[in-house]
């Protein structure tokens, strides 16, 4: 059997085990979705969202980038954000990174990934200009990156305050809280960092005084 085939296969028998314990599951999924949480994160195949948070399919809405960026020209994370904010009103975000993160090792390199991906990290290496005293300040170099990924959340978080989208939702609807967590491979533990509920204080530099 073909590794791909496996994934069908498989899909059979967990669309079966669903039925069994719940006859209308898939009846009622079809239906509407009215997720309560946005999720933020790393692209990386050993942090899916629903597994380590034991939920179900229609709980969480997801979007999933190399190293859970915020970028805001990044159309794809935009409308996922407008959707998730003005049309599901999901009541918390959370930009959840992780440990080891690929993406962050990689943006400390000197390395050159070519045009594309060169580009996207850029965005972290950002992050790590703005906090370089804090890291250059810490020798072991796995534990400098994961001190970055800790760094990137919580800029990440910033960022999404940052929003016009964030921003009119706090104003209309006080509503959605954000959180930036981070996610240890080693152990399989969520540890929050920051949580900016509706209303928190932006920099002024990036506040929008005359949101309709
Ligand atoms: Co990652």
């Amino acid at each position: 059997m073909k590794s791909y085939e496996k994934l069908l296969l498989e899909n059979k028998a967990w669309a079966a085990e669903k039925i069994s314990g719940n006859p209308e599951f898939f009846n009622r999924l079809s239906h509407v979705q009215t997720p309560e949480f946005l999720w933020i994160g790393c692209s990386d195949s050993r942090v899916p969202a629903n597994e380590i948070t034991n939920t179900q399919p229609g709980e969480i809405f997801v979007h999933r980038n190399i190293a859970n960026m915020v970028v805001h020209t990044d159309v794809n994370l935009l409308s996922v954000l407008d959707y998730a904010v003005n049309h599901l009103k999901v009541k918390h975000i959370i930009v959840c990174g992780h440990y080891g993160c690929g993406g962050i090792k990689a943006s400390m390199t000197s390395n050159d990934y070519q045009a594309v991906l060169n580009m996207w990290l850029r965005n972290i290496k950002d992050v790590y200009r703005h906090n370089r005293e804090e890291l250059d300040g810490i020798e072991d170099t796995d534990k400098r990156a994961d001190r970055l990924s800790e760094l990137n959340v919580m800029e990440q978080v910033v960022r999404l305050s940052q929003t016009t989208i964030v921003q009119n939702a706090w104003l209309h609807r006080n509503e959605p809280h954000l959180h930036g967590w981070i996610y240890g491979l080693k152990d399989g533990l969520i540890t929050p960092l920051i949580e900016l509920k509706a209303g928190s204080k932006i920099d002024p530099l990036y506040r929008y005084d005359n949101i309709i």
